[in-house]
């Protein structure tokens, strides 16, 4: 048994590694055409499923509804199609690859390309439907195993996986098509390289009988196995990765910063991961393929069309030594392409199917748990702590300056003994005042900072939510002003309990977004919802959890939700599960891990939990 597992994993890895730089700059090529082309194509197509289905947004509560609709399942299986004709071009060129390293030549890659060309049409041509399902077939089961593997480290958000956990006749459903696919890849497998590589005469299918006549569980245990030690060396290299990121973080940023920054970046690994999955995974798990299919077709004698012996003549004209630094280089940029892409779309992009989005984490009046609250030191330590935004509060002084602090007089978070009303006391005597002792000795001296000292310190380097305490249309404008001087519109939201400020800030320009506070609600939600002074709604936590309506509400506008103040444990967890675009607290980085670890697996959270000994 260990001998033949030896000998067919022996010839595997030398039909791989026979014309391995053809191979490697083949994949490469081919992934960056998947970037360039089906991926912008398949993203199109996605898009344009929610557009016919109606809403800009789809919620959680509306997910399922979703993939359950009529023109959303017709968009899924165009997809399927453009996907799988995208795989059956890999699988072409892997199947001529392979059969020319077997016969022992080397193939330049142009050959490779002209070679298999020809031979996409033949699968298409003689058997649309299997030409079409094989493909899918063998990468959904590839890439299921891939998933579960990896999938070890994301767990399904909550809602979704409820689903599968209440409904016994869903787990069962999901195991059942899982082996089912199973089954079906190593009945019809081989199918795909007698389309491709062998006789057009041939009864198809009835080849393929002969060919697993008797080795349907060595073809199943094989590739079992194979898959297990791949996911077994990815899943290795995804953590080293987060133990060389884990130590990293910790000496760059120290104890409490270093699992905040972590889990930002985190998503890259996923990325890093998954490139490398992709490449590795697909030729290896079609180069067993194809040793089965060739052991079979050998052992009962089947020949093959007339045998692949072409003339293996490099592209006419072209110096070789050209063509292949074009092809190097050509592949380095888009390989760079390719991973900047995809983490261009999941790092930035808000994905318009709220269970593939993250919410925002901002920091309550800068980072108010660890310093003296609406301080220039609170807001650099959001920025270490990597929170996504910045949220303070504005006053306007006596003489029409425009200040940073929460309550309308100076006694709580300053050293006036007078307790005097911001509204009474002129720039130069707040100046005066000391807005850091009373959080900690550490802070002594900290001055209250003006509005235009925040954008001098952000500008560029982070996003801000301003919030404008009075309804002061001086104020007003006198913000607006200083968002245009620093160019802060895309960066920075204004925002307000008062509806007249924010209609006054759409009037001054219309590009700054607003954000309307409620720490309660009654009356007509959807008129308020509707109404285009107001882009983003900042609500109580608790009164948005009873509510939690409200956000499909606000959503399914194309408009975004945060909750706010949240800083327990629990209700973080909750708040995430209801899946909100932001959440506004003082503690960036216990908000990052929790809303964070809701898609990391237990194993990696006790992982994080040793590494960075959390509670
Ligand atoms: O940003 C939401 C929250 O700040 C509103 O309440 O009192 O903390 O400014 P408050
Ligand atoms: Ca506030």
């Amino acid at each position: 048994m260990a001998e033949r597992l030896k000998d067919t994993f022996g010839t595997v890895y030398r039909t791989l590694a026979f014309n391995f730089r053809t191979l490697a700059l083949f994949e490469i090529l081919y992934r960056a055409f998947g970037v360039l082309i089906i991926f912008p194509l398949v993203r199109w197509l996605f898009l344009l499923s929610i557009d016919v289905y109606g809403l800009p947004y789809v919620t959680n509560a509306l997910l399922v509804d979703y993939l359950t609709h009529p023109t959303t399942v017709l968009f899924v299986l165009v997809i399927l199609v453009v996907f799988s004709i995208y795989i059956l071009i890999e699988m072409v060129h892997l199947s001529v690859l392979f059969r020319l390293s077997k016969q022992g030549r080397k193939v330049p890659l142009g050959a490779l390309l002209r070679l298999s060309f020809a031979r996409i049409v033949r699968p298409l041509r003689r058997a649309h439907v299997v030409a079409v399902l094989l493909p899918l077939l063998f990468f959904v089961l590839v890439e299921t195993l891939q998933v579960a593997g990896v999938a070890a480290t994301v767990s399904l958000p909550p809602y979704l996986t409820q689903y599968i956990e209440e409904e016994l006749w869903l787990r069962l459903l999901t195991l059942g098509l899982l082996v089912g696919f199973f089954v079906l890849f190593i009945e019809f497998g081989h199918l795909l390289q007698v389309y491709i590589l062998g006789r057009e005469k041939d009864g198809s299918y009835r080849v393929v009988r002969r060919l697993i006549r008797g080795r349907r569980l060595r073809i199943a245990g094989e590739f079992a196995l194979l898959n297990v030690v791949i996911n077994l060396i990815l899943y290795a290299f995804y953590l080293l990765l987060i133990l060389l990121a884990s130590g990293f973080s910790l000496v760059t940023f120290g104890q409490d910063l270093a699992l905040g920054v972590l889990l930002t970046v985190l998503y890259v690994f996923y990325v890093i991961v998954g490139i490398v999955a992709a490449l590795t995974i697909v030729p290896i798990n079609y180069a067993l393929a194809f040793e089965w299919y060739d052991r079979g077709r050998e052992r009962h004698g089947i020949p093959e069309e007339t045998p692949l012996n072409p003339e293996l003549k490099p592209l006419r004209g072209v110096s070789r030594r050209w063509l292949k630094r074009a092809a190097v280089l050509g592949g380095v940029f888009l390989l760079v392409a390719n991973f900047f892409t995809v983490l261009g779309v999941i790092a930035e992009e808000r994905s318009p199917v709220a269970a593939l989005n993250d919410p925002d984490i901002i920091a309550h009046r800068g980072a108010s748990w660890d310093a003296p609250e609406n301080t220039l030191a609170a807001v650099e330590l959001a920025m270490e702590q990597r929170a996504d935004w910045i949220e303070f509060d504005v006053h306007e002084t006596a003489d029409g300056e425009a200040v940073v602090l929460h309550d309308y007089t100076l006694g709580r978070t300053t050293d006036d003994e007078g307790n005097r009303r911001v509204e009474d006391v002129t720039l130069e005597e707040i100046r005066e005042l000391d807005a850091g002792s009373w959080f900690d000795p550490a802070f002594e001296g900290e001055p209250v900072p003006t509005l235009e000292e925040v954008f001098e310190l952000t500008a560029g380097e982070t996003k801000l939510y301003v919030e404008l305490k009075p309804d002061k249309p001086s104020l007003t404008e006198t913000t607006v002003e200083l968002i245009e001087t620093y160019e802060m519109e895309e960066d920075a939201k204004v925002m307000s309990f008062h509806r007249d400020t924010l209609r006054d800030v759409k009037t001054l320009n219309e590009e700054i977004d607003t954000v309307l506070l409620m720490a309660t609600f009654f009356g007509d939600f959807s008129s308020v919802v509707r109404a285009p002074d107001f882009d983003h709604f900042a609500i109580e936590k608790h009164f948005l959890l009873t509510n939690d309506h409200y956000i499909d509400r606000v959503q399914s506008e194309g408009k975004t939700v945060q909750a706010w103040t949240v800083n327990s444990q629990r209700m973080l967890a909750n708040v995430t599960d209801a899946g909100v675009d932001g959440i506004i607290t003082d503690r960036p980085v216990l908000a990052r891990e929790i809303a964070y670890s809701q898609r990391t697996s237990d194993f990696l959270d006790e992982l994080l939990d040793r590494l960075f000994d959390r509670d």
